[in-house]
């Protein structure tokens, strides 16, 4: 299996990607969860991540917390997209198991320093401080990273947190820049990607249908956001963005995309945390990313849902 960190801010669609991560152990070794502030405040995506594991029936998970804001801005959140707790839908217990002393950030770095070099895949899932500050602190990790597939960004479907602008991206750009600059490589879950991948009310029964408590919950958390992105889109259903990143993982096949050059607006106040995409390849400039444009939809929810039937 591929070791992974998974780096969120949980987040309905967060859970739903680590769910489907802990359910394919085959393919997936999870080293351990990282939090970082972004949905909500870092307290409750820590919660949450702790939240999801036992959900899983894994509270032998590692759960670390992370940064609680960005590198040089303040933090934006999306109640309005997540509800107050960052997890509202379903009713889950507090967690009992405990977040780990170790700051996420060191446990990056120590975690990539350890293993095998070219061994371990970053996962971010939220806003990219965490990776950016282990890369500033350490960048002797740089090179040993395998890759990082990241959910953020957007270039056709254009932004959903400013008209130019993604939300991961969006919270910190600064951060996003140190890492679309960093040379390891990047496979990119635009919004172009996940906005077709939408969670309709069939596919959502489906969840449900499986009659199980992860089932269960994941078609209330879906329901909840979905509301959201329903009347803001007057789309079929929400788009389940983070599941893209760790689906990929599993089946690379369903995606398709280019590896283009992406650069990230800081400057600008209208455009800020825009990911400049050079889809067209109407620069010089090197690539830098595997940037996705397509899935196959009917074949990222049967396989989600094929693997939340294992939990
Ligand atoms: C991203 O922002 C968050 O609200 C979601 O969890 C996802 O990671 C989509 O723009
Ligand atoms: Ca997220």
């Amino acid at each position: 299996p591929q070791k992974i960190i998974i780096d969120t801010d949980p987040g309905q669609d967060d859970a739903v990607a680590i769910l489907l991560a802990l359910a394919s152990p085959e393919e997936i070794e999870v080293l351990g969860i990282t939090a970082v502030a972004g949905n909500v405040p870092l307290a409750l995506t820590q919660r949450n991540a702790r939240m999801i594991c036992e959900l899983a029936g894994r509270p032998d998970m590692r759960v670390f917390a992370g940064c609680d804001r960005p590198l040089g801005r303040d933090l934006v959140t999306a109640e309005h997209v997540h509800g107050k707790s960052g997890l509202d839908g379903p009713v889950l217990p507090e967690p009992q198991m405990p977040l780990q002393d170790q700051h996420a950030v060191d446990f990056i770095v120590q975690t990539l320093r350890a293993e095998p070099s070219g061994s371990v895949t970053l996962c971010p899932l939220g806003p990219l401080t965490n990776i950016a500050m282990a890369m500033e602190k350490a960048p002797d990790i740089i090179p040993r990273i395998r890759q990082i597939v990241l959910m953020g960004g957007a270039y056709f479907q254009v932004g959903n947190i400013t008209p130019a602008a993604e939300f991961n991206i969006y919270v910190d750009p600064q951060a996003a820049r140190i890492v679309f600059r960093s040379g390891a490589p990047l496979v990119v879950m635009p919004l172009d990607v996940t906005h077709k991948a939408l969670v309709t009310a069939e596919r959502n029964d489906r969840f449900r249908a499986l009659g199980t408590r992860v089932g269960v919950a994941v078609a209330q958390m879906t329901e909840f956001f979905e509301r959201f992105d329903k009347e803001k889109y007057g789309s079929l259903g929400a788009p389940l963005h983070d599941p893209c990143v760790t689906a990929w993982l599993i089946r690379p096949d369903l995606f398709s995309g280019r590896h283009i050059n992406v650069e990230i607006e800081t400057a600008s106040e209208l455009t800020m945390g825009m990911t400049v995409a050079d889809w067209w390849r109407v620069t010089k400039r090197a690539p830098n990313a595997l940037f996705m444009g397509d899935v196959d939809a009917d074949g990222f929810f049967d396989l989600l849902t094929e693997r939340l039937a294992r939990l």
